[in-house]
């Protein structure tokens, strides 16, 4: 999908985006763990988006900063939080990390497969290490995903075509390519609407796996703690398809 920036997911997605995944979680139960992992803060959130967590979690008394390269979704984010509890930042998941040192920082939701090259993915998680503070852990959470080997020795790629939602005057259908090879995932979800025409929303990742993230994590110097399966805390199995892992600083700091 070629023009697809690193501002056009926000740009497709902000005004939809808590409607379509505002209950993704059992929030209390979520905000409650991470509360716990961020040990009094303070806490960046990269890909912040709407606020969906990080609100939230500032709630709990912790500081949070917020990055996303999307000035939709932050206009969102500020919408939603009258009292300024989130410090916004307009910029790259990579490249604007705020200095810090943070007791946390957070990659929710699939966010890093949004980098959609494995080694800005790997910058990513590096910097993040180097804006923790001694001791400091870096949580991550995103699907696990399917391994087709028959589809990756073949070159294989999959497409999908579905309805998200049929209704009387609308209708959204969700059209999706996976190249097994490379990992990539792209897609569309196409709106057509009576009144309204036809909306494009465009999306694009690279999904890696678990111990993809694993290798990022050790090379900048951070060990997995804890992985669970759920922000209940279920236990991660080979079968688990969505990993919540904390990465841990130790108390030397990042090399
Ligand atoms: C799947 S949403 C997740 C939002 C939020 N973390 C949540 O869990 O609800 C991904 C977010 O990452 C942002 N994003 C994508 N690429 C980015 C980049 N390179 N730098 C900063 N933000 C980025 C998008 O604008 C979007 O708000």
């Amino acid at each position: 999908m070629d023009r697809y920036g690193s501002d056009t997911y926000g740009r497709s997605f902000a005004d939809v985006y808590d409607e379509w995944y505002g209950d993704l979680d059992d929030l209390a139960v979520l905000i409650e763990l991470l509360a716990e992992l961020a040990d009094g803060g303070p806490v960046c959130e990269l890909g912040v988006g709407t606020g969906r967590i990080a609100i939230p979690l500032a709630a709990t008394g912790v500081d949070v900063i917020g990055v996303d390269a999307s000035s939709e979704m932050l206009a969102r984010l500020v919408a939603q939080d009258p009292l300024a509890t989130v410090t916004p930042v307009l910029g790259d998941m990579v490249d604007d990390i705020p200095t810090g040192p943070f007791s946390m920082i957070l990659i929710a939701f699939n966010t890093l497969f949004n980098l959609t090259e494995p080694q800005r993915q790997a910058d990513c998680v590096k910097t993040a290490a180097q804006r923790l503070r001694a001791g400091g852990c870096l949580v991550i959470d995103g699907i696990v995903p399917e391994v087709h080997e028959m589809g990756v020795a073949a070159g294989l790629v999959v497409d999908d075509v579905s309805i998200r939602e049929l209704c009387i005057d609308k209708v959204v259908l969700s059209i999706a390519r996976h190249h097994l090879e490379t990992q990539m995932a792209e897609g569309q979800f196409i709106e057509f609407t009576e009144t309204g025409g036809v909306r494009l929303r465009p999306w694009k990742a690279r999904y890696s796996s678990p111990d993809e993230i694993d290798a990022m994590a050790h090379a900048a110097g951070l060990a997995l703690e804890y992985r669970w399966a759920s922000p209940e805390r279920a236990a991660f199995s080979a079968t688990s398809r969505r990993h919540i892992s904390v990465y841990r600083l130790g108390s030397t700091g990042a090399p």
